[in-house]
């Protein structure tokens, strides 16, 4: 490893940032145009690269999330753009996005709704996973939505051959009962990723500093927007359509209960890679 980013790890554990050599590496890819990969050719830090490096690793002792930093996310096959306003995604969140692309094998050409689009992660990689889909994304705050117009921009230009964006972006309140009225009955599949964290609860800094409050924050119990997704996925869906809603892993039982209405049936909920409960599943009854 070469000597600053050894140095730069040693200054990122000692600021806390939870994974220092992983962030030292990817910020020294970054300033250099490299893959991480790439990165044991090099002996040392060009000298035209130091200074640079050394004011992002300083940025991110100060706990500036390192998707900031270097203004990119990965999310499943994607390159997201991300920076401040706009909700970083998060690897757990695959988990929602790769139920979706399953729960939608076989359906021809299938309309889906991601409420709550925050940069359009999971919106986008549906479209990008799933031939034919048709995605419309809600998102209520403007700033994220502008992330999410450019990750949906830079897509479309990059689907050459294909002259259709990929999704269709809303500013909307999941909460408004004529949202995406059009659509009512209509749609195969609902996905979100709400606000959920209990208002008060204690979140890391980054996320606390850096992540908007409207993508954390969701009333006394976390549930306020999960209950407003429940209700206009019941409204959106055809008879037989599937919703899933991310929660937190506190929210197994909690947010199963919202959908425990006549509306739904095979109400499930489902563990992440590290098998804690982050995902409910419903079926809209016919
Ligand atoms: C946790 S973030 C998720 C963003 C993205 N789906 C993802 O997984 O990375 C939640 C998003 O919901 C948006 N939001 C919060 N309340 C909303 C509401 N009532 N209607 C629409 N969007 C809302 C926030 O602005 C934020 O962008």
């Amino acid at each position: 490893m070469m000597p600053e980013v050894r140095a730069a790890a040693a200054r990122l554990a000692a600021a806390g940032v939870a994974s220092p050599r992983h962030d030292a590496e990817q910020l020294a890819a970054h300033v250099l145009g490299l893959s991480r990969a790439k990165l044991v050719l090099l002996d040392r830090l060009p000298a035209g690269a130091a200074d640079r490096y050394a004011e992002l690793v300083e940025l991110r002792a100060a706990r500036v999330p390192l998707q900031h930093l270097t203004g990119t996310a990965g999310f499943r096959r994607l390159e997201l753009a991300v920076g401040p306003g706009v909700f970083v995604p998060r690897p757990e969140t695959e988990v929602l996005a790769g139920w979706a692309v399953g729960s939608l094998a076989g359906v021809r050409e299938p309309l889906v709704v991601d409420l709550c689009a925050g940069s359009g992660a999971v919106a986008l990689a549906v479209a990008d996973e799933v031939p034919g889909a048709r995605v419309h994304a809600v998102e209520r705050d403007p700033h994220a939505l502008a992330w999410a117009e450019r990750n949906v921009n830079t897509r479309a230009r990059a689907a050459r051959g294909h002259l259709d964006l990929p999704v269709t972006l809303h500013r909307g309140d999941v909460a408004d009962p004529a949202l995406l009225a059009d659509l009512t009955g209509t749609v195969d599949l609902v996905t979100a990723n709400p606000p959920y964290i209990p208002d008060g609860a204690t979140v890391e800094r980054e996320v606390a500093e850096h992540d908007p409050a409207a993508a954390l924050w969701g009333g006394p119990d976390g549930l306020d927007v999960v209950r407003a997704v429940e209700r206009a996925a019941a409204r959106l869906l055809r008879p037989g359509g599937r919703v899933g809603v991310e929660h937190a892993d506190t929210q197994g039982e909690s947010v199963p209960a919202v959908f425990d209405r006549p509306e739904w049936t095979e109400v499930a909920d489902h563990p992440d890679l590290a098998g804690r409960p982050r995902l409910t599943t419903a079926r809209r009854t016919g």
